[in-house]
Order: structure tokens, then sequence, then C-alpha cells
């Protein structure tokens, strides 16, 4: 039995093929609206059938919750220009397209003014246009149009990981399949290094299976390319996994770096995927020293375990220790830290697009070898 989806119901708001012909107006829509809007569909974002309303958006923002009660901390809204507003009418059935192709439908309840600064301040913690998320918020539309969405055509899956989709419909009969009651989610954004591995092995100890389910919407420029990315993670399976014990498929949305917000949303998303157990480790979902290393986790305590439904696992920050000859964390290793493994992702990242392996206690050499070689045709490519 897999968890029961947010809300209580798996959304599906697919309808592909479905004609929109009779629609005169259309709406071009961003990259991280496009996956939004797959997102919806495909009911990762139970219990959302569209994009918030006014009511809904200020509830999330304010409270963490939407309007019913139902926990819910990142506003998932469709921002558009003033005049792309203006071209658009409340009650009207309008295509949504991004360059030039249609994907889907929204059916117009709303349109309203967001107070974006007050947005940035509740959901990023900071009006620091430096942080990523606070810089798309700004950059996108100053309107937020709602209602009702439909999926008429899913955007096109990178050649490289297209068998690494999966619906939540998907995963749960998945699950099933392998006869897993209890399963653990682990988001990633990042190549998975010694101490994610270290986390996730811990949490299966305790569970039936492991759903690694990288992001691979929209990052920040310097992450590592959802492609390269892929490779690495299956050939860190083949060699390091049990496989009957392991299941993969991707999260297509975009990283708002929102850190402790972002944790409950994406324990959230993992639920209505099937699990029923979500890692969050140091500084989930954080970028530069936004957040504290253990903010993601705190949050938490401000939802009753029946509200959020899924437990989570939390870890602290864990390292490879040289005198414990193991990986480890300051919970379980009483040596110096002049002991510990510790490398930044700026730090490894450098090192990889020098071609260097960074050392096994951090990395596997397998995974290793795919980043620079990935890093590396990239590189070539953009030549
Ligand atoms: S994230 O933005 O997707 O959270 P990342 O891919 O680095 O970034 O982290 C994935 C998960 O592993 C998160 O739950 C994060 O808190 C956890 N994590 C990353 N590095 C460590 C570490 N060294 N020790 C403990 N947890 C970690």
């Amino acid at each position: 039995m897999t968890s029961i989806p947010h809300g209580g119901t798996l959304v599906n708001r697919q309808n592909f093929g479905g004609a929109v012909d009779e629609l005169d107006k259309e709406l071009q829509i961003d990259q991280v609206a496009l996956s939004d809007l797959e997102l919806i569909a495909s009911g990762i974002y139970s219990p959302l059938t569209g994009f918030l309303n006014e009511e809904n958006y200020r509830s999330v923002v304010e409270t963490m919750r939407l309007t019913t009660g139902l926990a819910w901390t990142i506003p998932v809204t469709l921002p558009v220009t003033e005049d792309a507003a203006e071209r658009v009418s409340i009650g009207e059935k309008v295509k949504l397209t991004y360059q030039g192709e249609v994907y889907g439908t929204i059916e117009i309840t709303e349109k309203y003014h967001p107070d974006k600064e007050n947005e940035a301040r509740k959901v990023y913690l900071t009006n620091d246009t430096a942080h990523p998320g606070v810089k798309r918020l700004y950059e996108r539309g100053d309107v937020y149009l709602s209602g009702p969405i439909e999926l008429i055509k899913r955007s096109k899956r990178p050649a490289e990981f297209a068998n690494d989709f999966l619906d939540p419909a998907e995963t749960r009969r998945l699950f099933d399949r392998k006869g897993w009651k209890t399963i653990v989610g682990f988001q990633t954004r990042n190549p998975i290094h010694r101490a994610h591995e270290h986390i996730q092995k811990t949490a299966l100890e305790t569970v039936d299976g492991l759903f690694i389910n990288p992001l691979v919407g929209e990052t920040k420029k310097d992450d590592i390319p959802a492609d390269i990315r892929l490779r690495s993670y299956h050939a860190l399976i083949d060699n390091y996994y049990v496989k009957e014990r392991t299941a993969l498929a991707v999260f297509p949305a975009a990283m708002r770096y929102a850190g402790p917000r972002e944790a409950v949303f994406h324990a959230i998303c993992r639920k209505n995927f099937g699990c029923t157990h979500f890692i969050v480790g140091r500084d989930h979902a954080g970028v530069k020293d936004y957040y504290g290393p253990y903010d993601a986790q705190k949050i938490f305590s401000n939802f009753s375990r029946d509200e959020l439904d899924i437990q989570t696992l939390f870890f602290e920050n864990s390292y490879f220790c040289k005198k414990c000859g193991s990986m480890a964390s300051n919970k379980t290793c009483p040596h110096d830290p002049s002991n510990h493994v510790s490398l930044s992702g700026t730090k490894v990242r450098a090192l990889l697009r020098d071609g260097i392996r960074p050392p096994e206690t951090f990395s596997r050499p397998e995974v290793a070898q795919i980043l620079i070689d990935g890093l590396r045709e990239k590189a070539d490519l953009a030549k």
C-alpha cells in the first residue's frame, strides 16, 4: 500500500490530443509555468487542479496552507505580463503555448496582482535579488492568472533520459508490483556523492524501497546539467545499489531554492508519487547561506504528523571520516574535523571541470568519471 495522495485523490488533468481548435486566444507561458502545468496535470501537485487563485495564493504565502487548511508551502502561480493579461477575459478558455507549441488550456477564473516583495520575504525568507528564486520571481510577469488547466501535450522529453519519466500513477503501480509497503523518497539536484549515498542507504535499512527522484526542471546555470546527472545516477545504481530495492524516476519541477518551504513542498510531491517517507538532510533546497543548515528540518514542526502524512527522516551533515574509516556525522564520529572529507559543491564542480576526480571518499570513481566526461563534452560542444 503506497501513501494516500495529498488531499485524498490523485489529480489527473491530462487530456492528450484534446481539441483546442475552437479556442482562438493563446497565452505564452515560460518554461517554469510549462513544467508546473505538467506537474499539476500528472497529479504530482495533487490536490491542485490549476494555478492558484488569489485567496489560495495569499493563504499559501501567509499560512503555508490552502484555504481548505491543507498544507501547501510554495505558490504555484501563472504569471503573465500586463499586456497578455489584458488580452484575455475572466471566464474564457485559452490555449497555453510555449515556443509556438500548444501544450494545454486554462479556464481563466481570476487575474490578480501579487505583492511580490511579500511573497519573496515569506516564501524565500529574503528579498535579495541575488537569490535565484527571488530573481526569477521578479523576472516573471506581474499579473497572476488562475483557473483549472488541462494538459493536451507533454513537452518533449530529453532523449538521454526519456525512459526515466514516470507519473505518480505509474510509480504507485511500480511500488505495488515490487511489494514495497514503505518507500523513502530522495530529492536531489546534484550528482549523488558519498554523503547522499550514506543517508539514502541508512534510510533504506528501515524501509522496503528507495525512490531516487532527481529534480530535472530548471536549475541554476552552474548546477550540473540533468542529462549528465542521469547518466551518473544509473552508473551509481548499477555499481553500488541493490536493484530490487531501488527505483529511479525524475521530478520534472523547477528548483525554487526556497530551502525550508521547498522541503515541505518536496515532501508533499513525493507523497503523491507514493512515498511513505522522505529524506531531509543538511540545507535541503538551500542556496549560498540564505538558510541555516537545519532550517529545512525545523519547518516541519509547524505541521502535525496527520497534516502531511509522510514520515520525514532527518539527517545531520554527513562526511567520510578518515579515522572512523567510514561515513559518519557529528552524531556518530568523535574525531577532530581535520579528519573529515568535506568538499563544497563549488569546489567539486571546479575539480570536475578541470578533469580532476574528487577523492573516492567523496565521490564514487564511476560517477566522477561520467561527470568529467559529460562536462568535457558540453564544453567541446559550446566551443
Ligand atoms: S537539494 O537542493 O536537492 O536539496 P542536494 O542535491 O545537494 O540539494 O541534496 C539532496 C538531499 O541530500 C537533501 O535532503 C540535502 O539536505 C541532503 N544532503 C546533501 N548533502 C548532505 C550532507 N553532506 N549531509 C547530509 N545531508 C546532505
